[in-house]
Parts: C-alpha cells; sequence; structure tokens
C-alpha cells in the first residue's frame, strides 16, 4: 500500500467542541495553513442549526471565504434539507450526511430516530447529487455508545447498507467516544469488507483513551485507506458524553511516512498551524507529534 487519503476534520469536528468560537478570519488563516502543510481534503464546517452548534454558525461566511485552490477539496456536514440549501448557496466542493449506529445517540445528536432520519437523509443525497455534489456518510457510535454501550455490528451493516442505497460513495466509521480496540476494529472490518468493498469505507476515530493512531493501522491493513484525523488532536461530539480530540493529524502523518507512505504533508507547516491555534484557545493541544516538538 502507497497511498492514504488523509481527510482532515479539524475545522469542523475539533471546533465544534471548543468552548471558545473562533472568528470566521481565524478559520480560513487556520485552512490556508493547512493548505500550505499539504492538506488537499478539509472539512470546514457543519450546516447544522446553528443553536446546536453555535461554534459553526459561521457555515456560510467562512464557506464563501475559503480561496478557491484547484487541487484542494473543501467538505461540510449536511443534517438536512435546510442545512443543503445553505450549502448549496456557497462553493463548497462536497457535503457529509450523518447518523449513528446506536438509536439514542442518533436522536440526542439530530433529533430523529433512525427510521425517520432515513428519508431526511434520502433526500439530501439524492437532491446534492442532482446538483453535481459527491455525498459522503458517516455513521457515528460504531465501537460504542455513550448511552448504549455495545453496538451490535449488523446495525452499523444495516445502516451503511441503507447509505450506499441512497447514493453516497463512502461511509466514514466513528469512533465518536474513543472506545475502540485493535482487535474490535479488525472484527468491525471484517464483517463490513464481507459486504462493501474497503475502498468504500473509512476510518474516523477519536482518541480517549490512546487507541486511534493503533485502529488506523488496523484499517490500513483491512484495506480501508482513507483516514480521517485533525490537526493538533482537536475534536468531540457536543452530543456525546465523554467524547475527545480526534487521531490527531501530524500523529497519522508521523506514522505513515515512517511506514513509507508519502501524505503530501509537511509536518513543520502543519506543526505550526497548531501551535496558532493553540496560542488562541489558550490550551494545550492533545497531538504527541506537536508536544514532542515542544518539548524540544
Ligand atoms: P430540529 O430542531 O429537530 O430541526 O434539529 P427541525 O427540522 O425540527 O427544524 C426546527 C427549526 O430549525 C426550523 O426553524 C428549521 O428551519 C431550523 P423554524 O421554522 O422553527 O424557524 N433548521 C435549521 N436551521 C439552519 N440549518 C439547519 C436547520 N435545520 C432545521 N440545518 C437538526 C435537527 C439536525 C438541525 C439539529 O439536531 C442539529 O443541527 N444537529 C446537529 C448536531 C451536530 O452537529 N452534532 C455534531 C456533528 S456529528 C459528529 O460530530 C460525529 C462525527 O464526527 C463522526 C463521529 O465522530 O462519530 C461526524
Ligand atoms: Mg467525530
Amino acid at each position: 500500500m502507497t497511498q492514504v487519503k488523509i481527510v482532515e476534520v479539524g475545522l469542523r469536528d475539533g471546533l465544534q467542541n471548543e468552548q471558545m468560537t473562533l472568528s470566521t478570519k481565524m478559520k480560513v488563516e487556520i485552512a490556508q495553513g493547512l493548505i500550505r502543510a499539504g492538506v488537499t481534503e478539509l472539512e470546514v464546517t457543519s450546516f447544522v442549526h446553528p443553536q446546536w452548534v453555535p461554534q459553526l454558525a459561521d457555515a456560510q461566511d467562512l464557506a464563501r471565504a475559503l480561496p478557491a485552490e484547484p487541487d484542494v477539496r473543501y467538505r461540510a456536514l449536511v443534517p438536512n434539507r435546510k442545512g443543503l440549501e445553505r450549502a448549496l448557496e456557497t462553493p463548497v466542493d462536497e457535503y457529509a450526511i450523518f447518523l449513528s449506529a446506536s438509536e439514542t445517540h442518533n436522536r440526542k445528536n439530530i433529533n430523529k430516530t433512525l427510521e425517520e432520519t432515513y428519508p431526511v437523509l434520502k433526500e439530501v443525497v439524492e437532491l446534492a447529487r442532482s446538483r453535481g455534489k459527491k455525498v459522503r456518510g458517516y455513521v457515528s457510535t460504531v465501537f460504542g455508545c455513550p448511552y448504549e454501550g455495545e453496538v451490535p455490528v449488523r446495525q452499523t451493516a444495516a445502516i451503511c447498507e441503507r447509505l450506499f442505497e441512497m447514493g453516497v460513495y463512502e461511509v466514514s466509521l466513528g469512533d465518536t467516544i474513543g472506545v475502540a480496540t485493535p482487535h474490535q476494529v479488525k472484527a468491525v472490518l471484517r464483517i463490513l469488507t464481507q459486504h462493501f468493498p474497503p475502498e468504500q469505507l473509512a476510518g474516523h476515530f477519536h482518541d480517549t483513551r490512546g487507541t486511534a493512531l493503533v485502529n488506523t493501522y488496523v484499517c490500513l491493513e483491512a484495506g480501508v485507506t482513507t483516514l480521517d484525523s485533525a490537526f493538533g488532536g482537536l475534536g468531540g461530539c457536543p452530543y456525546a458524553p465523554g467524547a475527545s480530540g480526534n487521531l490527531a493529524t501530524e500523529d497519522l502523518v508521523y506514522m505513515l511516512e515512517g511506514m513509507g507512505i508519502r501524505t503530501g504533508i509537511d509536518l513543520d507547516a502543519l506543526c505550526q498551524v497548531s501551535l496558532q491555534v493553540q496560542e488562541r484557545l489558550g490550551k494545550r493541544l492533545p497531538s504527541k507529534v506537536l508536544q514532542s516538538r515542544e518539548a524540544i
């Protein structure tokens, strides 16, 4: 394996969980810094209800202020038709719909049962595709739910099936609260890859218990080569108690480059971005690689 696609979700998953709301200008500067560092896939915001996630209330302004770069794709979360209408008024390249493998988290996060969610998402995917937009699907709480505990893999498989039927090109498997362990990831992927090609799956790990990096390694072994991460290790879901940072992009890049896999991302430049954000937020960001550089 020589190629891994890194989807940088820090501006969305990272900032949605911070108490401090960064200005649109600062977010644009972060995006520019990430692009200079070589990041090409950026999930930048969510067109969710501004009261549910006030940190991302500037979604339209931000999307319109981002620099147009030929090799960069901007992505955003879209929960429903209203969100889609807002997104379509901006130049965002690609959308992501999301739901949970567990009923309770789904309800807490998007205020609907799973059965109520499907038609909403189906409409988003159909309309988005009719406007030439690719749509990714996210399934949260695949490896454990903060409210329900263990989540049977057959629930995830059934949801993936529904999402692919709707027309998403890929499903990102979310370890929303960072409980997954490598053997569990291996077992889940063994079952899912019997039904779906690994090229259409992605890994989205939160690092709450320090297992995110090793879980991505298990993904690579299973042929899942699209991985989500956030600069500095920012991240978390406001509607999942106990959720903490995503796998840090710095840590992922360090591991991949050490395995001889070129990422196209310059670690020094990436760390510069995280250091700036760390200073702005007034707290240390959890990336191990970032911390090791600070210590030198
Ligand atoms: P709702 O209150 O059920 O919405 O929220 P509604 O459809 O009943 O509408 C109520 C009002 O909200 C209406 O306005 C709508 O127009 C308005 P009114 O007619 O009363 O004036 N409205 C909107 N306004 C702006 N943008 C919208 C929108 N939708 C409705 N999109 C909703 C439902 C889904 C909107 C809400 O629950 C929500 O915004 N939830 C988002 C929660 C969220 O962002 N969670 C974090 C992201 S998921 C995550 O982090 C996990 C992930 O990282 C993977 C992993 O780690 O596992 C992806
Ligand atoms: Mg997440």
